[in-house]
């Protein structure tokens, strides 16, 4: 979808929204399982329900149209979504590198631009390492992981229990319920119950995730590997957050011993970058 499609809609459209507004017909969608979900133009949303089943007559495939009300809410994540055309059905199974997510789109946040930072993780995980998946969602690492590595245990934890509910369906659907331990609690908090069980942490929440980073210290065996996903300013990478996680480990009794992968994962906002960073930790 794109600009093809964009001039495909204004064909489709020309005779039913007025000529005017036509332009500000969005070139961006995001198609997940056989759900559009899009943002409209203010100007454009008494046309939403023409635009939507324009949607649904082009492609044939897609079944449900919604769009955009508002941003992200809370620590949840949780987005505001409505339908706007076709099936009034909210919950869908997305397939990725032949993995199942069951999910809500209207209660829980995916994001398909970690695709391939999902199969590096599951790739990088070694066999018999016991894992905790801090911000584990409906398991969009903790459930590759199980899939593709010989992992002993993952402690999969979220405060959110609709996330919570999908990572179990998630678990189940793909076969690995006996390699995960869903969790439904603040990683914090978990993280005093918890101390010195993990060979590799995974922190994929942003931003500030570096506000967690004293919990993520407290999993770790004597020697482990950190998954930091958090967000920093263009002119930030990479001096400042590779100073900010050598003083981290250090407050709390670890060495970086090495930073062996960083990579930016996606633009989050003008100029400001979603960052991945591996850090091997050792106490001290
Ligand atoms: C939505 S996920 C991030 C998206 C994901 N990285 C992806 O690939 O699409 C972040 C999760 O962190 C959870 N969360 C936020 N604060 C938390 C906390 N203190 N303890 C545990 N989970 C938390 C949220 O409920 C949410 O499910």
């Amino acid at each position: 979808m794109g600009k093809k499609l964009k001039r495909l809609l204004i064909n489709k459209l020309k005779e039913k929204i007025p000529s005017n507004l036509l332009q500000l017909i969005p070139a961006h969608y995001f198609l997940i399982d056989k759900t559009v979900i899009l943002t409209l133009h203010e100007k454009l949303i008494p046309w939403e329900k023409e635009i939507g089943n324009a949607i649904l007559e082009l492609f044939p495939y897609v079944r449900t149209v919604a769009r955009k009300v508002g941003p992200f809410e809370g620590v949840k994540k949780q987005p505001q979504i409505r339908i706007i055309a076709g099936e009034e059905q909210t919950e869908i199974i997305h397939k990725e590198n032949k993995v199942y997510f069951k999910f809500d789109f209207t209660k829980i946040e995916f994001s398909k631009g970690n695709k391939s930072e999902r199969m590096r993780i599951a790739k990088a995980v070694k066999p018999n390492e016991t894992l905790v998946d801090m911000f584990a969602g409906i398991g969009y690492f903790s459930i590759p992981i199980a899939v593709y590595s010989n992992v002993k245990k993952i402690y999969a934890i979220d405060i959110n229990p609709i996330a919570i509910h999908y990572l179990k369906e998630n678990a189940r659907i793909n076969k690995v319920s006996h390699k995960i331990i869903p969790i439904l609690s603040d990683c914090r908090k978990v993280a005093n119950e918890l101390q010195g069980i993990a060979d590799r942490v995974i922190m994929g929440y942003i931003p500030f995730s570096r506000n967690f980073l004293g919990a993520a210290f407290k999993f770790f065996k004597t020697k482990g590997v950190l998954h930091w996903h958090e967000t920093f300013h263009k002119t930030e990478l990479w001096e400042k957050p590779i100073n900010l996680i050598k003083e981290e480990a250090e407050k709390y009794g670890y060495r970086v011993n090495s930073i062996p992968y960083k990579k930016i994962v996606k633009s989050y906002a003008p100029k400001i970058y979603h960052v991945v960073i591996d850090v091997e930790v050792e106490k001290l």
